[in-house]
């Protein structure tokens, strides 16, 4: 695999910090001993630090001479969920899991970082953000709020995310909108319990709840444009304690993802609507919570550009995933998108010739053989957009 040679020589250390990360897993806002390590390491390469943004968040701010500056940003947050993978370096901390490969994504900015201390071959300021809390948390809200890019400024930001079912050796950029928008709505129905056997004597939530799950998938039906892309799913539907019995409410919770912010306000009302007006039509009312969480993630042309030009110069053209599908998934790394401009690009990370589980299922495993090329592309992507 075509990498910078340094890197490749630090391919077992890198592997020995991932699976270090791998076993101490911690969950958003909590990534005290990971932000720790972070830190140690980076002063350790002769990295300034700052710490205490966003709680747990790092920054290291490596400068040689007048120049621009880049920032690169990696997530250090895992998952509420217990891990079952057997691996010798599995989660020694039950309930919690490095599901989503930040344990990966911590590691290669880390090598990248130790690669550029070393060899400074660009002119201008690398700012190494490591945020918190990336898993609906909204850390990278969080930085920004906070002031990440006054007291560090950069020209230009750039994310990465593995990618396990796109081939090891490939990079996917797309320029413009790459992810969704995402909201959460709670929905509590308000009926009358009764006896089971007498329905007619209360209004029974369950049913009214039912009704309002299956309206709400009219929204992106029948309601809005079939040409703009939106996706309602309720994801919790709690009610009742026993079969004989018909409860006096039920809660639904779910999420709602959209590619448009307007769109995304539409749909905020028309859940109100269908949900109070479904409830009404029963004798039941409804009473509708909804939050918005994350911007839709749109990457800068230019900054596109030059990210597809650094996966050229490192991998050749067939490193440049042709067909990288837009997803209805989101990242808060779109706070840091709407600050400056910049790009988030998807690293490929599959395993050859064995199964890759996908992104948070229990048994994902991040693939090591993947981190030199992703801290390559970062070391590759200073090197060229500060070069001396
Ligand atoms: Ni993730």
């Amino acid at each position: 695999m075509p990498v910078l040679k340094r890197i490749a020589e630090m391919q077992g250390e890198m592997t020995a910090w991932r699976r270090d990360l791998h076993a101490h897993p911690e969950i958003a806002f909590e990534e005290h001993r990971t932000s720790a390590f972070v830190a140690d390491k980076l002063r350790e390469f002769g990295i300034e630090v700052s710490q205490g943004l966003a709680k747990t968040g790092v920054v290291g701010t490596l400068a040689d001479g007048d120049g621009p500056s880049i920032g690169l940003r990696a997530d250090m947050d895992a998952l509420p969920m217990p891990e079952l993978t057997a691996l010798p370096y599995q989660s020694t901390v039950p309930g919690k899991m490095h599901a989503c490969g930040h344990d990966g994504h911590t590691t290669m900015l880390l090598g990248a970082a130790k690669y550029l201390a070393e060899s400074r071959n660009f002119k201008g300021t690398v700012r190494f953000i490591f945020q918190p809390a990336e898993e609906l948390a909204g850390g990278g809200r969080v930085m920004v709020e906070e002031g990440l890019f006054d007291q560090f400024p950069v020209d230009s930001v750039y994310g990465m995310h593995n990618q396990p079912n796109m081939p090891t050796g490939r990079i996917a950029i797309r320029a413009g909108i790459g992810m969704a928008s995402a909201a959460s709505f709670k929905i509590v129905v308000h009926g009358r319990g009764s006896h089971a056997a007498s329905p007619h004597h209360g209004i029974d939530p369950i049913f009214v709840g039912s009704q309002i799950v299956s309206a709400l998938q009219s929204i992106s039906s029948r309601v809005t444009n079939p040409i703009e892309s939106i996706v309602v799913s309720v994801t919790k539907f709690h009610a009742g304690d026993a079969v004989n019995v018909l409860p006096d409410t039920a809660v639904l919770d779910g999420t709602a993802r959209s590619f448009a912010e307007d769109s995304e306000t539409s749909v905020a009302g028309l859940i109100r609507r269908i949900a109070e007006g479904t409830a009404t039509a029963h004798g039941a009312t409804a009473d509708i919570e909804y939050r918005h969480l994350y911007p839709v993630l749109v990457n800068a042309e230019a900054q596109s550009l030059i990210a597809e030009n650094v996966v050229r110069d490192l991998l050749g053209d067939d490193g440049l995933e042709p067909a990288f599908p837009r997803t209805m998934a989101s990242e808060d790394f779109s706070f840091m998108l709407n600050a400056r401009p910049g790009c988030f690009v998807g690293l490929g990370t599959a395993f050859e010739g064995r199964e890759s589980h996908p992104l948070h299922s229990s048994k994902y495993e991040f693939n090591d053989e993947a981190l030199p090329i992703g801290a390559s592309f970062w070391a590759r992507l200073v090197e060229m957009e500060l070069a001396k």
